[in-house]
């Protein structure tokens, strides 16, 4: 909707006469203002917008709940004029007489009515019937009135309103705006503004930069990029999710050079492929990474948006989940919201198995409510003009339901296998230069061979675990001894574990969405072992064959 105003939207939905009511969803004071502006501009009541009459000048009346009720006069809005009310007019009436007293006047003659700050459960239950009512009513038809209702949040109205009335979501900001306001202060300041500002912004509403704007100038005397990043990274953690702008790529991956190869060719090159975009053949916007614990599944997603430049976006399947009834709903419209805000960017939904459950595994006292957020998702994902790029991850994905990680939602199915030989020297390698900087004087070659069937998270704690024994003692570079020692400590229980993954390839055939891909991991998983774990890989290798 970004490039359609949302104003015009609205009216055209009201003069094809899909309801006389509108719910406009959105917290912004900016946006607020822009609709009263809108309702009492002259293009406002014109044939073109509503089919009414220039000549009939159309009453504009605004209702909050706690401001009472003012009308326009032509120049400003003024308190409703009432008999006999001590005190002064309607502003002192409750919610519910003022209700009626609109009923009254959108019946009688063509008005344009304002409910705002609609902001709790309890005041959308007081107005709902009203709605409902007046959303068909033909009366209110015929005085061709119309009634908008802002609120932050449209869920707070029950399904049987929510259908009556007609939805709109205006943008947080569009491009357009955030540049005109930017160079706004910018000018004011006597500044050249930054043009990436202006990308960093995106998904901020227009009050939220102007504030974070003139916080900056005040602080440093100008906009920074710094700023309006934190900013929105603040705002990102009130909805409850987690924005950040990863700062390490490849090169934070040990091993793992198919998978590599593969997000290169396929997603990323595609992904910033001008062609491709212009055949139509974008990359897979939904890609699906499963693997035992620890294999670094989240850490690709990570390293996939910083590869690509794009923000990420890391919301956790339990948060989701966590809450009074009706709030998780909230939360995946919200987080849908938020996130095509910030598109393209990447969301990553870690343990999606807690939303994609089979049917038969949601435990009984769910009443539907994960069934409902699931579908939610599953809408958002099917939707052609999704822009953000959803990465899942799971360490169940036979317990997901087969609808939810259909090609369409999830193209991209792609198992991690434990690393190989040359993936833990390589991640041994990565935790002590990379990620850290260790000192180390030890021969990763042979910790590697010594550590056959670890995940990486297993190998990532063995180094740091090392470390600080090295200097505890004093040391000042990591030795092999001090490997070997706390390699006595981490342990990992090879024969469940040799389990695991024989579970794991079997689970992997049947799911990965790429065969080739798959043969080819296999065969880097497969043959390229050293060391203490030929044996049983070779057995393993039989076995599966
Ligand atoms: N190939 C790798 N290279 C470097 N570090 C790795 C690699 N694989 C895993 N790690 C490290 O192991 C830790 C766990 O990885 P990550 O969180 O990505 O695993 P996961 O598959 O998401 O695990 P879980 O299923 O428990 O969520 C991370 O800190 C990561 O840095
Ligand atoms: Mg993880």
């Amino acid at each position: 909707m970004n490039d359609f105003d949302w104003k015009k939207n609205a009216s055209l939905k009201r003069r094809a006469q899909s309801s006389t009511v509108l719910l406009i969803e959105s917290e912004d004071p900016k946006r607020i203002d822009e609709l009263l502006a809108f309702v009492t501009s002259k293009e406002f009541p014109s044939k073109d917008y509503f089919n009414i009459d220039t000549k009939e000048e159309p009453k504009r009346a605004c209702l909050d709940p706690w401001e009472g009720m003012t009308q326009w006069n032509g120049k400003e809005w003024i308190p409703a004029e009432t008999e006999g009310s001590v005190f002064g007019g309607i502003a002192g009436m409750d919610l519910a007489t003022a209700m009626r007293k609109l009923d009254g006047m959108i019946k009688q003659a063509p008005t344009i009515a304002v409910v705002k700050g609609i902001s709790n459960q309890d005041l959308a239950r007081a107005v709902s019937l009203a709605l409902q009512n007046w959303s068909t009513h033909p009366k209110v038809l015929f005085q061709k009135s119309t009634v908008f209702v802002v609120t932050p949040d449209s869920l707070l109205f029950d399904e049987q309103t929510r259908r009556l009335c007609v939805l709109i979501e205006p943008p947080f900001s569009t491009e357009e705006e955030r540049r005109a306001m930017l160079s706004e202060i910018a000018d004011a300041f006597k500044q050249k503004y930054d043009k990436l500002l202006l990308t960093a912004s995106s998904g901020m509403t227009l009050h939220d930069l102007e504030t974070a704007a003139l916080e900056s100038i005040f602080k440093n005397s100008k906009v920074e990029l710094s700023a309006i990043t934190s900013a929105k990274m603040d705002l990102m953690r009130k909805y409850g999710y987690e924005l950040t702008y990863p700062r390490l790529g490849w090169e934070a991956i040990g091993g793992y050079q198919t998978m590599k190869d593969y997000f290169r060719d396929n997603v990323i090159r595609i992904i910033k492929d001008d062609v491709a975009r212009k055949w139509g053949v974008g990359a897979s916007r939904g890609i699906l990474l499963f693997g035992l614990g620890g294999t670094g599944k989240s850490l690709f997603a990570k390293v996939m948006s910083k590869e690509l430049g794009l923000p990420f976006i890391k919301v956790s399947s339990a948060d989701i989940f966590a809450g009074i009834v009706g709030e998780t709903e909230r939360k995946v419209k919200n987080l849908q919201k938020v996130a095509e805000a910030n598109a393209p960017c990447i969301v990553f939904i870690d343990e999606i198995d807690q939303i994609g459950l089979k049917r038969d595994l949601v435990i009984s006292t769910d009443s539907g409510v994960g069934r409902r957020a699931m579908n939610m998702l599953m809408d958002w994902m099917g939707d052609d003009e999704r822009k953000s790029i959803i990465v899942g991850a799971t360490n169940l994905i036979a317990q997901l339901d087969t609808a939810f990680i259909r090609a369409g939602r999830f193209d991209d199915k792609i198992p991690l296998f434990p690393p190989d030989y040359e993936a833990r020297k390589e991640i041994l390698q990565v935790h002590t230069s990379v990620v850290r900087k260790v000192p180390v004087d030890v021969n990763f070659e042979r910790i590697a061979e010594k550590t056959a069937m670890w995940s990486g998270a297993e190998l990532e704690l063995l180094c740091v675990a090392s470390a600080r024994t090295a200097r505890s003692l004093g040391k000042v570079a990591v030795t092999s001894g001090n490997f070997s020692d706390t390699m006595k400590e981490v342990t990992v229980n090879l024969e469940k574990r040799e389990k695991e993954i024989k579970d794991f390839v079997a689970t992997a055939k049947e799911y990965a969405s790429n065969l080739r891909l798959l043969d080819e991991q296999l065969k880097e998983y497969l043959t390229k072992e050293k060391g203490e774990a030929i044996d049983r890989l070779k057995a393993l290798k039989k076995e599966l064959q």
